[in-house]
């Protein structure tokens, strides 16, 4: 290995007690390609197990923990027993390759098409629409506060489930606009209860999630687990989440024992939109708001070796590669074995197979302009 990109590879202590080999983690990405009944597919297995050999730790698509809660098509889930035998064989698949596997969990809320969710119910935190990205979607139902209770009690069972899987751990997906994130936004949380009305009611859902899983790892796991927490720092949209607002956010959760928390950008060097008065990149003043008390993981965009050094050189605990590591399952083993020269940063239109992409995940990739870089 050059010499210069050793900081990507020192091991990092996780405040469970779990130790990651390195500084770099697999982002979770949605493949769209569970069986029909929503247990994780052969296809999926192959998929991981291709990008689970080089990085220190694997974070997996999200996983419903709710049936009302199921944004995607193949997205699989997490809202039963019956998902336990699948879940086991893709954290086996993850660690089998020496990483360390971490099932990312989530609600979809207003994100959810009515064709996925029992009854067409599409549900959050209130009832507005208009979001950009919600397609043709209805207006989606407030939830009750007992609705509230129980799907805060799913990520505990999720939770669960993951544990006995054998996962080394979750992330809760606090970001892009699914349901966590509705009950932070002042734009799809207009609640005058318990959770809503003002920033720190917001805070209530998140929280309570927080503390449901933390709860369950105490009383079900018996080796260190890990509980991390993904965000997204702004909206566009006002009202809408602002730095100043993800800053608070940051604040309660560096108090909260977590592993890490994980910043959902799909630039790494993004700039504040509103909120704070700063032209340094959001992932650089969340950084110092949080200083040492939680490691933070940043993401986006980051294409080569030298990319990842100089995002790793920002302070940050670790990164993440999505994109990158779908066009390159051996991105980390390149920079390990000197060859990052040799890094693929665009995909080819033929190397499906040769990637090991599953077929619905590889048709995303081809037909949806400007998301992925493809070859001529
Ligand atoms: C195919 C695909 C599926 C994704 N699915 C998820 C997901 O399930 N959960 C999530 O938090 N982010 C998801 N993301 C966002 C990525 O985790 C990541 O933040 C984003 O792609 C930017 O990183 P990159 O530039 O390294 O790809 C997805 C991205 C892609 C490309």
């Amino acid at each position: 290995m050059n010499t210069k990109y050793t900081a990507l590879f020192q091991p990092i202590l996780l405040r469970s007690g779990i130790q990651l080999d390195n500084r770099i983690a697999m982002a979770p990405m949605t493949t769209w390609s569970s069986n029909d009944d929503y247990t994780v597919s052969d296809e999926e297995i192959a998929y991981y197990s291709r990008r689970s050999n080089g990085v220190g730790m694997v974070i997996t698509g999200c996983a419903y923990v709710t049936a009302s809660g199921k944004a995607f098509q193949g997205g699989f889930g997490s809202d039963h027993d019956d998902f336990i035998p699948g879940l086991r064989r893709l954290a086996s698949a993850i660690k089998e390759q020496g990483a360390k596997a971490v099932l990312q969990i989530f609600h979809g809320g207003r994100k959810c098409p009515p064709e996925l969710v029992p009854n067409g119910d599409v549900v959050s935190a209130s009832a507005v629409s208009g979001e950009p990205g919600t397609g043709s979607n209805p207006v989606p139902r407030a939830l009750t506060e007992t609705e509230i209770q129980s799907i805060i009690r799913d990520f505990g069972e999720s939770t669960r489930r993951a544990i006995e899987a054998g996962f080394d751990g979750v992330e809760l997906h606090g970001a892009n606009g699914y349901l966590i994130h509705q009950f932070f936004s002042p734009y799809t949380n207009r609640r005058e209860d318990q959770y809503g009305g003002s920033l720190e009611k917001r805070l209530s859902f998140p929280l309570a999630v927080v503390d449901e899983v933390k709860k369950v790892v105490a009383e079900h796991a018996k080796q260190p687990f890990i509980v991390g927490y993904r965000f997204s720092p702004e909206e566009p949209e006002t009202p809408g989440i602002t730095m100043s607002d993800t800053l608070a956010l940051v604040d309660v959760l560096a108090k909260k024992e977590l592993d890490y928390l994980h910043v959902s950008t799909l630039e790494f060097w993004s700039a504040p939109r509103r909120g704070v008065e700063d032209t340094r990149s959001r992932i650089e003043v969340i950084k110092e708001r949080v200083g040492e008390s939680v490691p933070v993981i940043g993401v986006g965009s980051i294409s080569t070796a030298d990319d990842a050094l100089k995002a790793i050189q920002t302070g940050v605990s670790m990164i993440a590669l999505g994109r990158e590591i779908i066009i390159d399952p051996d991105w980390v083993e390149k920079v390990k074995l000197g060859k990052e020269s040799e890094i693929e940063t665009k995909i080819k239109k033929d190397a499906k197979s040769h990637l090991v992409v599953p077929a619905p995940l590889w048709k995303m990739i081809i037909n949806r302009t400007g998301w992925f870089p493809i070859e001529d």
